[in-house]
């Protein structure tokens, strides 16, 4: 929420926010889809949605993120948090990327990440999903990879699309008190 509303007061003037329901409205040209990111199809449909409505794409935030107490799996039986904070959000990208490296004058993704990322460490074959390594791992150890998932992404994805004038980042916004905090 706090990027969002850094968002709101610096210089763009039309908004395309995806969110699974509130919404804020400060003045500016404001469109609003829904997104769940933990589901693949819900973010396939936004991902069309967007396609079909929208004639360009200048930046992507991927800013969404939870961290919750409860063990729990997305739709798609991923774990929560890595399907949630990042694997929601790849395919989203992903699915946008050809739209946003059509644009003239360049795009940038924003990933935004969080310096738990240091305290965890990746494997593929054992962290997506619930009843392998990431059923071990406590709440906060599984945002935290799902943080470090978010930054690996950011580097590959750069040079990826190094020849297709999009810029990415991934950005820590320190800390904020905001609902996320509430799991802790
Ligand atoms: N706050 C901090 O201290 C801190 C520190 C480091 C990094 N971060 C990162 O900052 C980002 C924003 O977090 P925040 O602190 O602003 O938390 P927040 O106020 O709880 O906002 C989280 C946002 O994620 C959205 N969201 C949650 N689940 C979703 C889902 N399944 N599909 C679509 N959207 C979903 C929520 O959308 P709705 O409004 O629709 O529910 C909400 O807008 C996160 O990536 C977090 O990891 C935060």
């Amino acid at each position: 929420m706090a990027t969002q509303k850094q968002m709101l007061i610096s210089d763009i003037s039309y908004i395309i926010r995806c969110c699974t329901h509130s919404v804020v409205r400060i003045g500016l040209h404001l469109q609003v889809y829904h997104l769940d990111l933990a589901s693949l199809n819900s973010v396939r449909a936004c991902a069309k949605e967007i396609r079909n409505e929208e004639a360009r794409i200048d930046i992507l935030v991927n800013n969404a993120g939870i961290l919750t107490s409860r063990r729990k799996t997305t739709e798609d039986g991923l774990e929560i948090h890595m399907g949630t904070n990042h694997l929601g959000h790849f395919l989203l990208t992903n699915l946008l990327l050809d739209k946003m490296g059509a644009n003239p004058d360049g795009a940038r993704i924003v990933n935004v990440t969080s310096v738990m990322y240091k305290f965890a460490s990746l494997d593929p074959d054992d962290d997506l999903v619930v009843g392998s390594g990431a059923a071990e791992a406590s709440s906060l150890m599984c945002y935290s990879k799902s943080k470090l998932a978010n930054i690996l992404f950011t580097r590959e994805l750069s040079r990826r699309t190094k020849a297709m004038s999009i810029s990415c980042y991934a950005a820590n916004p320190g800390v904020v008190s905001t609902g996320i905090h509430g799991y802790v």
